[in-house]
């Protein structure tokens, strides 16, 4: 008890040294997020970023798992065919290993960001140019990506298959494919499909659940499923998060929290945050619930860089970390 005591008191102290030195603050007298879990604890992440110290040194310190953002999208890999642009997955990828951290590939088969190229291919060339993707992306990484989204968002609401050009051109089983190439590409990777507005019980998470039961009964290689996690505090926790995630892990997969984020309505107050902070808890604890729910990654952890603002006008402060880098309440409410 005493040592636990001066413990923290320790770190208290470390924490107003920092900031009356002018460094990054310490996030939490209780320690870094990463090490009050057996999850993975990740961030989406822009290479850009890795070049500012102070964001650099919190991501460092808090997280174990590193997902780039946007620098494995095809659109940005081969923006024109056989032309190649590696250099924010690379600067991503070595920043990883050079820091003892898991990287979270995404993502391989998306009907968003891809390159406009494949718009003029038909359907044999284009099934061949997808596994060519995957073979190429996932061999250049091949061990060292812990967990890939190989299939991302391929549901509408209602869970009618959305009619993206590989669904419309190679037909439901460009699915499978892409789990089959995936497989041989980087056996060591585990293998994901990903998607949003899934968290609930709803009509498209009762979609992915019946997809990823057929995809095990037919033999496919998945290992699990990515729950994103894109919530709103003016419309409350998603009924059934818990429930969802258990039906998942029920059929032998894994589960992954892999963009979470939280955003609120603009001008931030302290009750927005406290049902912020709220929320956070509440995927952290149910992920927790679930043995196989095994990472619980975050889209962005600072206010100072987020899609949020941009996507959703009006609303923001979606993160843990504010931007200037200081824990919100959220960050303290899953880490006491
Ligand atoms: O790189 C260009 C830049 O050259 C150009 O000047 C600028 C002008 O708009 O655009 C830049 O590209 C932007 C890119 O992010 C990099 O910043 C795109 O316009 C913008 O659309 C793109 O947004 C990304 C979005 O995916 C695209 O759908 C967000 O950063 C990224 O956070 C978001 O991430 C997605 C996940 O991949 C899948 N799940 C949902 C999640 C949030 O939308």
């Amino acid at each position: 008890m005493m040592l636990r005591l001066s413990t923290r008191l320790l770190a208290i102290a470390a924490a107003a040294a920092a900031i009356a030195a002018g460094q990054a603050v310490p996030a939490s007298a209780a320690g870094p997020l990463k090490d009050k879990t057996n999850r993975v604890v990740g961030s989406a992440v822009a290479a850009q970023n890795l070049n500012q110290a102070d964001f650099r040194s919190v991501l460092t310190r808090e997280f174990d798992n590193v997902t780039p953002e946007n620098e494995m999208k095809w659109a940005v890999v081969e923006p024109n065919r056989n032309q190649f642009n590696w250099s924010g997955a690379d600067a991503i990828v070595n920043y990883a290993q050079q820091n003892g951290k898991t990287v979270r590939g995404h993502t391989l088969v998306w009907h968003s960001q891809y390159p406009g190229w494949l718009n003029n291919l038909g359907g044999n060339e284009l099934r061949s140019v997808v596994q060519q993707h995957i073979n190429t992306e996932m061999g250049r990484y091949r061990g060292k990506i812990r967990a890939w989204d190989v299939v991302n968002e391929i549901f509408e609401e209602n869970g009618s298959r959305r009619q993206s050009i590989f669904q419309q051109r190679l037909g439901d089983n460009f699915v499978a494919d892409a789990f089959r190439a995936a497989r041989a590409a980087d056996p060591s990777a585990k293998l994901y499909i990903n998607d949003y507005n899934t968290e609930g019980m709803n009509a498209k998470s009762n979609a992915m659940y019946n997809l990823v039961r057929s995809l095990k009964q037919q033999g496919v290689p998945i290992d699990g499923v990515g729950i994103q996690t894109h919530l709103a505090t003016r419309y409350g926790y998603p009924s059934g998060f818990r429930q969802n995630i258990e039906r998942l892990a029920a059929l032998g997969l894994d589960v992954a929290i892999t963009e979470a984020d939280v955003r609120i309505q603009l001008p931030v107050d302290q009750n927005k945050l406290n049902q912020q902070a709220t929320m956070y808890k509440q995927i952290w604890d149910d992920c927790h619930a679930v043995a196989r729910c095994v990472e619980f990654t975050v889209w962005g952890f600072t206010d100072r860089h987020s899609w949020v603002p941009g996507t959703f006008p009006g609303e923001g402060a979606a993160c843990l970390f504010d931007s200037n880098l200081r824990p919100k309440p959220a960050y303290n409410r899953i880490n006491p």
